[in-house]
């Protein structure tokens, strides 16, 4: 197997570029992706702050290791989620990564914020720990970006994570969640613009990166990830792209190219409220952050207040 630009031994091969590559050009190639998405979507320039979301999986890593290396201003934002053995090495790996390349990292714990972990969470009040997870994550990923005057938050998902997710979008017609499916989405009052440079790359694109640049990472899912559907789209996904590479992209990159054409821009998607407890952009008096807050803290007054109802 040669590398398709310098002739030289290739280690991995992309088919759905009809190409393989050797470390070198693999690594070229792989900036350029990094690099077209930021510029295609115009996710930020080199004057703004980026407050990036790491995980300590492979791909927040190492788009952490990318933007430093294209001489971005960067700050690494953990969320310890106090989900056992899990958690403990995510933190870990993420604190080590920071420490070994003298890169600036902020660690908040969900449980001090919310005031229970992720499963306690999810049984109080009676939401999928996915979703308690989400809405905290997004809640504190933008908050951290406002407190460290950072101008835009991005996170690692990549092409993969896009794909499958558009696909489970689609079947169910979720419009809500098509029309804010883009890689970059603008700042909205006091919401920070969000962005997702890797959305050009694979999961296996990214695993090679981390590989052949030494990043220790956590490998296992979250134990919690029983989001099953979403596993289940991956694979589906995988299985279409065995038997005819290139279908991953052409369905996602096919969907940005008419987006607006379904979704035109809107004004009027600006939520109307501030919530009343942390003066969030909010669609009701108390955003959903604040009301999983709430049904903590009362359960914890009272465990029979019916959080649990
Ligand atoms: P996931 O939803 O777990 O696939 O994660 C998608 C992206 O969200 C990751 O690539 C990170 O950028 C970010 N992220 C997920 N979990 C955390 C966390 N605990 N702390 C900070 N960022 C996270
Ligand atoms: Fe959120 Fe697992 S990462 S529940
Ligand atoms: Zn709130």
């Amino acid at each position: 197997m040669k590398c398709r630009v310098c002739r030289g031994k290739a280690v991995i091969d992309l088919p759905r570029h009809n190409a393989s590559f050797c470390p070198s050009c693999f690594d070229s190639y792989l900036m350029d992706q990094v690099w077209k998405a930021i510029d295609e979507f115009r996710m930020f320039h080199k004057s703004e702050r980026i407050l990036i979301a790491v995980s300590g999986g492979k791909d927040s890593l190492a788009l952490w290791d990318i933007l430093n290396r294209l001489g971005y201003s960067t700050i690494g934002f953990h969320l310890d989620l106090g989900i056992g053995d899990y958690s403990r090495e995510s933190t870990e790996k993420t604190r080590k990564f920071a420490v070994d390349r003298n890169l600036p990292l902020h660690v908040e714990s969900l449980t001090q914020e919310v005031g229970a972990s992720v499963d306690s969470i999810a049984d109080l009040t009676n939401r999928p720990p996915c979703s308690a997870c989400g809405v905290s994550k997004r809640h504190l990923f933008n908050r951290a970006a406002k407190t460290m005057d950072c101008h835009v938050v991005a996170t690692g998902h990549n092409l993969d994570d896009e794909a499958s997710r558009l696909l489970g979008n689609i079947l169910h017609w979720q419009d809500g969640y098509l029309e804010k499916q883009n890689p970059a989405l603008p700042d909205e009052g006091s919401l920070v613009r969000k962005v997702k440079p890797l959305n050009r790359l694979t999961e296996k694109e990214m695993a090679a990166y981390a590989f052949l640049k030494g990043i220790d990472y956590v490998v296992h899912e979250c134990p919690m990830s029983v989001n099953a559907k979403q596993l289940f789209y991956k694979k589906i996904m995988n299985e279409i792209e065995q038997e005819s590479p290139g279908t991953k992209q052409a369905f996602y990159f096919g969907f940005l190219d008419r987006r607006s054409h379904f979704y035109p821009e809107k004004d009027e998607s600006t939520p109307s409220f501030l919530c009343r407890e942390c003066q969030s952009p909010s669609y009701t008096e108390i955003c959903t952050f604040c009301r999983i807050r709430l049904k903590v803290s009362l359960a914890g007054r009272d465990p029979d207040s019916g959080a649990r109802s």
